[in-house]
């Protein structure tokens, strides 16, 4: 089936790449890439190498992506989960560590954060932010799938996820997991990307993505694919209420959510 380019599925482009069930745009062994359709093994290794790639500049391009607004929306995401001194945290696909930062800051020295994903090079490229937190609490890195998550079951306070969801193959497995690894009444926070609400704003966001993001990534990354990948899968990605109906079929309760800057971020927030 052909996809759209450079522009938003509209609903039932949306729907006919998710599963029977109407949640996972996986179908059968299948996966999407952006917008290429590859099998799902393909697509667990592309991450890989897509990460691998930009990993020695994730944390500059963020910034200078979104004009440093990531921050404010990771900051604002981390305080929704309400955290306490002394408990214990996992974030899923946590990178180079910005959330688990935020997070460790927030949980005192008796807290614990575990940064958990699958990429050594992004988990080497933020240890040196994790050293030496001054009163915070200490950060385990763990490399593992978010898919098979490598903690028993009920071990967390709170699980974050930070633009990471999208790029795991079964997407509610990694949900499942999430779900199952924390303890009852433990909430999950999932940030991801989304569609802007107003149409003009949309339209500006589109030419941006879709034009400026691969020149600047060809320009200062040395890679324009990877920067071309990521405007594709964020238009795949479903819209917040989709999101939401998600998590509460994996389990989750009192599922909400709220957007930031005119709908480009949302962050979720759900109860075990
Ligand atoms: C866009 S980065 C987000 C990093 C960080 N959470 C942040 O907000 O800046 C996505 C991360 O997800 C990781 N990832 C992708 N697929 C994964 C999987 N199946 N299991 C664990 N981590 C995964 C990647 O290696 C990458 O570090």
């Amino acid at each position: 089936m052909p996809l759209s380019r450079k522009t938003w599925l509209n609903d039932s482009q949306r729907r006919r790449q998710i599963d029977p069930a109407g949640l996972d745009p996986v179908a059968g062994d299948e996966a999407f890439f952006g917008f290429e359709r590859v099998q799902a093994r393909e697509k667990a290794a592309r991450v890989v190498k897509h990460f691998d790639s930009v990993a020695a500049v994730y944390d500059f391009m963020n910034t200078l992506l979104s004009f440093g607004i990531h921050h404010a929306w990771k900051r604002a995401s981390v305080r929704m989960l309400g955290l306490q001194g002394g408990e214990r945290v996992l974030d899923v696909c946590g990178g180079t560590g910005d959330l688990a930062i935020l997070a460790a800051r927030r949980l005192g020295p008796r807290g614990q954060v575990v940064i958990y994903d699958i990429n050594r090079a992004m988990i080497e490229a933020g240890i040196h932010k994790a050293r030496s937190l001054a009163r915070s609490a200490p950060i385990r890195h763990v490399q593992g799938d978010a898919e098979v998550i490598s903690f028993p079951d009920c071990s967390f306070d709170a699980a974050m996820v930070g633009f990471g969801i999208r790029n795991v193959v079964r997407m509610r497995q990694g949900f499942a997991e999430m779900h199952r690894v924390l303890k009852p009444g433990g909430r999950l926070m999932c940030l991801e990307f989304s569609r802007p609400v107003w149409p003009v704003f949309r339209a500006l966001y589109d030419l941006y993505s879709f034009y400026i993001m691969p020149f600047l990534g060809e320009l200062i990354a040395g890679s324009r694919k990877a920067y071309t990948h990521l405007p594709e899968s964020i238009r795949m990605f479903p819209l917040p209420h989709e999101l939401a109906d998600m998590l509460r079929q994996v389990g989750f309760s009192r599922v909400d959510y709220r957007s930031f800057t005119n709908g480009i971020a949302v962050a979720h927030l759900a109860l075990k």
